[in-house]
């Protein structure tokens, strides 16, 4: 077999998609503890506050106290290569969240026991939906009383329109959770709190449910209860499809303790087999192959000002197929030019190295001067190019002012660089020599990063007047249907920088009344 093929067959990409709170960074903490990546967990977030004192990107960064970059982890466990793509913490929430998830292969959704699916887990399950991308659920912070099990698989099913195939059952005596049992193996782990608070891995009883030891350990009722659960399981359920799973329509489901570390190696263990290797991907010639020997990739984030004292930026570009090996060239499809892929490095937690070669499913960084936009792809094969990364709808607005009013190309210039990059999206009312232009993002966060840059990249000094609009649908009609759409209290019909019309909206409710009379438009809530 091929080096190629070996490592691709070894690699697994993912993200995780949860609401703040929920345990994500214990989480990922604990996956690179397992991994072997580091020695103890808790030293991301150590290492993480330590090197805040002499932080990069921008000053606002240090002032509140938040992470703007995401980083890529790569570890190994049993043999494979398993890449984390790190996404945004809440403060930060913006598009590039989102994105993210397109270089991603797998998901895993992390539920708190006591909340379900929350607000920011919806939004970035829809992204999921949307490419059809295998979600695993882990239901976490198990060690202390939550929801009942049922209810919170029913939530998922009725939340967000996916069935579940719980992989585990939680053992509960009443409130107290006991350990969890394997529905494939038959297993049961018995929950064991550690000494350290899950500073090392833990060590689990696990047995059949007829062993003596386990018998001992489980009182009556949990036993009963966890017959009948099983009972209701398996009258309820089909058998486990992956097929159903890969195209994203069925989530395995596990119960765990992040914190603890409880459940984390059964589940890593189930990650590891059920998630997909790097997929082939649509391009303008058809489907790439991860096994195609030329490189191919492409650019799904772009992080400017990383370090300022080199003032670069950085493409994260996402291994579709073939060896990446540093120096090589490659093309870049849209501006049709070589391009020398000279000093990539490769990203582990906040520290780079250099590599010397990648695979698919890999991230690598590439440095730029601003010839690199989000969607680009570089191909050592020709002029193929992948499907561009979608724009979603924004959920902030605001009108982007300026005193002195000779700065206004300045302003439009700086504009249309930082929306190219991603950095937040671009809308006119009337013309792009009109008044003055609307911008919208995704989390507030963006905002405030487009000021910054816009003052100290191009000399502008902005500010911003909110709008109360909450929702923005691109429309596909007639002009004269989409002219009547500019009328209308609570809306307000702008055109994005390829011309393209959107509706902002006040609120979800004249949203959801204006789609239901409108049927005669199309509304898309990713750019068409
Ligand atoms: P996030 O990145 O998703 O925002 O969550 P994070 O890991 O920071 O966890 C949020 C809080 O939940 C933390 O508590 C963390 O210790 C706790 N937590 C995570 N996993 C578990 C779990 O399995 N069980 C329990 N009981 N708690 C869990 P905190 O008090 O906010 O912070 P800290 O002082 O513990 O760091």
């Amino acid at each position: 077999m091929s080096r190629l093929s070996d490592e691709v067959r070894r690699r697994r990409t993912f993200a995780i998609i949860s609401h703040p709170d929920a345990g994500k960074t214990t989480l990922t903490e604990k996956l690179l503890l397992y991994g072997g990546a580091i020695h103890l967990a808790g030293s991301v977030k150590a290492r993480r506050a330590a090197r805040h004192a002499t932080s990069d990107w921008m000053q606002m960064e240090q002032e509140r106290g938040i992470s703007v970059t995401s980083s890529v982890l790569q570890f190994e466990y049993l043999g494979r290569a398993i890449n984390l793509l790190d996404t945004p913490g809440h403060q930060d929430f913006s598009e590039d969240t989102y994105r993210t998830l397109m270089a991603a292969d797998s998901a895993v959704m992390l539920l708190d026991n006591r909340k379900g699916v929350e607000e920011q887990t919806r939004k970035l399950f829809e992204v999921c939906r949307l490419r059809k991308t295998p979600v695993f659920t882990f239901v976490n912070k198990c060690d202390r009383p939550g929801e009942s099990p049922l209810k919170l698989i029913d939530d998922v099913e009725r939340e967000l329109g996916m069935k579940c195939y719980p992989m585990m059952w939680p053992i509960l005596d009443g409130d107290r959770f006991v350990g969890v049992y394997d529905r494939g193996s038959e297993q049961v782990h018995l929950f064991e709190r550690g000494e350290d608070h899950g500073q090392s891995r833990v060590g689990t009883h696990t047995g059949s449910l007829y062993d003596d030891h386990i018998q001992a350990a489980i009182p009556d009722g949990a036993m009963n209860q966890l017959m009948e659960d099983l009972e209701l399981l398996d009258m309820a359920g089909a058998e486990f499809s992956r097929e159903a799973f890969l195209s994203g329509e069925v989530s395995p489901v596990f119960f765990g303790s992040a914190l603890t570390n409880f459940g984390l190696e059964p589940f890593l263990r189930r990650f590891l087999d059920l998630a997909p290797e790097p997929t082939p991907r649509e391009s303008s010639t058809g489907t790439i192959d991860p096994l195609k020997p030329e490189f191919t990739g492409f650019v799904f984030k772009i992080q400017a000002n990383m370090d300022p004292k080199h003032r670069d930026r950085i493409a994260f570009v996402r291994v579709c197929s073939g060896r990446f090996e540093a120096g090589m060239q490659v093309k870049h499809v849209r501006s049709g030019k070589p391009l020398r892929l000279a000093s990539p490095t490769q990203f582990m937690a906040r520290e780079r190295t250099l590599i010397e070669e990648a695979w698919p499913g890999d991230v690598i960084g590439i440095h730029d001067r601003g010839n690199l936009r989000i969607g680009d792809t570089l191909s050592a094969d020709g002029d193929l190019e992948f499907g561009g990364i979608p724009r979603f709808s924004p959920e902030h607005f605001a009108r982007i002012l300026i005193s002195d009013p000779l700065k206004r190309k300045q302003l439009d210039t700086g504009l249309q660089q930082l929306s190219e990059e991603g950095a937040a999206q671009v809308f006119y009312a009337e013309s792009i020599t009109g008044p003055a232009p609307i911008v919208g993002a995704v989390g507030q966060l963006q905002f405030d990063v487009l000021l910054h840059r816009l003052e100290h990249e191009y000399g502008v000094r902005a500010r911003l007047e909110r709008m109360s609009y909450v929702a923005a649908r691109w429309v596909e009609a007639p002009p004269a249907e989409v002219d009547r759409l500019a009328g209308g209290h609570g809306r307000m019909l702008v055109y994005d920088a390829k011309q393209k019309p959107l509706v902002l909206f006040d609120s979800e409710w004249t949203m959801r009344t204006t789609i239901d009379r409108e049927k005669e438009i199309a509304f898309h809530d990713v750019a068409p």
